[in-house]
């Protein structure tokens, strides 16, 4: 190992996406290596709007492994993570960094610590896929410090094991995680579909209803369903795996009416009025035009997710919405329509006046009926990359102690 008086502390900082799933990954066949029923298929959202930034350091001072998320320390003790670290520590080789004069040996991982600190750029917990962009960003990220030679499917089989959804935000683009066979798992990973730049004419509104915590993890949604439902059994075995082929042509060739049909056919979870109002109004619309324009999915949570074909057919979503779901009349705009900013001036809204100027959409039966203060904010963004490693200045721990800065 490097000179142990040195005190050297060796740094990585990765930034992470989420990911929103259009075809489903619910109900597990393994709890513990979090094995899927069925296949899923999801869309990485741009990191520029929606991520995770994660660093990673080892130093011979530190005692034990540590983990601090937006701040404050959390335990790292349960089996999620324990087994995210296993598995990543398992693989990690020879580290020679000349120009700090540290070398590590494949062997010296075993008894190094590491001292992990995680920032998520939304609401941790809001039902945005915070665990997935999470765990995606730490076994990448460790991944990197620790000179890890496997490809990203295989990454994406270890973040598999601290969250499902964690898988696919290995990639960007669109992205499908293979159930597998496997009883070990080894098979259940993901792979990309199509990366960012096919198609993206995409845009994405999410409109984040409450950033409270998720009322139901998804986790025991999931391991309820799993024990109540035989709907279940036949949507993994029958339903999905017609669907995810479907899926994907729909991806490859760009056909959004195939696209937007087999999304919302997926998307079955809602709790919440407020998802029947967005389903309602986007139903009327795509049916008034006689051909889809915007697809919607919604997960655990309320929120929900609305992809529309360009950035005309968001423009007047925008609108639409807007004028539906208007902010409290404290609100500003800038804090009311977070991420791509620039699809507000398309839709000819510019300060919280406008709003109040815009036409009621056809697809409303009573105008005068607002749901003001219902949607805390909305969030513009578009397909996007896959993981990267960021520059030192982005380090979020100290590179002398190893503590958050
Ligand atoms: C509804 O990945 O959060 O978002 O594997 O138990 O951590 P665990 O669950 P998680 O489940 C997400 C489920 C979903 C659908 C999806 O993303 O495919």
């Amino acid at each position: 190992m490097a000179d142990e008086s040195r005190k050297w502390v060796l740094m990585v900082t990765a930034q992470t996406p989420t990911n929103i799933a259009v075809i489903k990954y619910w109900g597990k066949r393994d709890e513990k290596l979090i094995l899927p029923v069925n296949d899923s298929i999801s869309v990485t959202l741009d990191p520029a709007h929606l991520c995770t930034t994660t660093t990673v350091s080892v130093s011979p001072t530190f005692d034990q492994d540590r983990m601090w998320l937006n701040g404050e320390e959390i335990s790292i003790s349960g089996g999620r993570f324990q087994s995210c670290l296993r598995e990543i520590r398992s693989r990690a080789t020879d580290v020679d960094d000349k120009e700090k004069g540290i070398k590590i040996t494949k062997k010296d991982w075993e008894n190094l610590h590491v001292h992990i600190s995680s920032y998520n750029n939304f609401p941790t917990a809001a039902g945005l896929a915070s665990s997935a962009a999470g765990f995606a960003c730490l076994v990448f990220a460790l991944g990197k410090l620790m000179n890890v030679k496997e490809d990203y499917s295989q990454l994406s089989a270890i973040a598999r094991q601290g969250s499902g959804s964690a898988c696919r935000s290995l990639y960007g683009g669109f992205v499908k995680w293979i159930m597998g066979k496997d009883e070990k798992g080894t098979d259940s990973l993901a792979v990309q579909v199509a990366d960012e730049k096919h198609w993206d004419e995409l845009v994405i509104v999410i409109a984040v209803v409450s950033s409270r915590q998720k009322e139901t993890s998804s986790t025991t949604g999931m391991r309820d369903t799993v024990e109540t439902s035989l709907l279940l059994q036949h949507r993994a075995k029958e339903i999905v795996p017609k669907r995810i082929l479907k899926m994907e042509e729909a991806i490859k060739n760009r056909d959004f009416a195939s696209f937007a049909q087999l999304t919302c056919t997926d998307s079955n979870q809602f709790h919440a009025d407020l998802c029947f109002r967005i389903i309602s109004l986007v139903e009327k619309w795509n049916k008034a035009e006689g051909t889809p324009q915007v697809a919607y999915t919604f997960d655990a949570g309320p929120n929900a997710v609305l992809i529309a074909r360009n950035r005309k057919t968001a423009a007047l979503l925008v609108q639409k919405l807007l004028f539906c779901f208007p902010p409290n009349s404290d609100a500003d705009l800038n804090s009311f329509v977070l991420g791509d900013k620039s699809i507000l001036k398309d839709a000819g809204v510019e300060s919280p006046e406008d709003i109040e100027t815009l036409p009621p959409p056809p697809e409303i039966k009573d105008p005068s009926q607002k749901f003001r203060g219902d949607v805390s904010y909305f969030i513009c963004t578009r397909p996007g990359r896959g993981p990267v490693v960021l520059s030192d200045e982005s380090h979020l721990l100290n590179p002398e102690t190893g503590l958050p800065k």
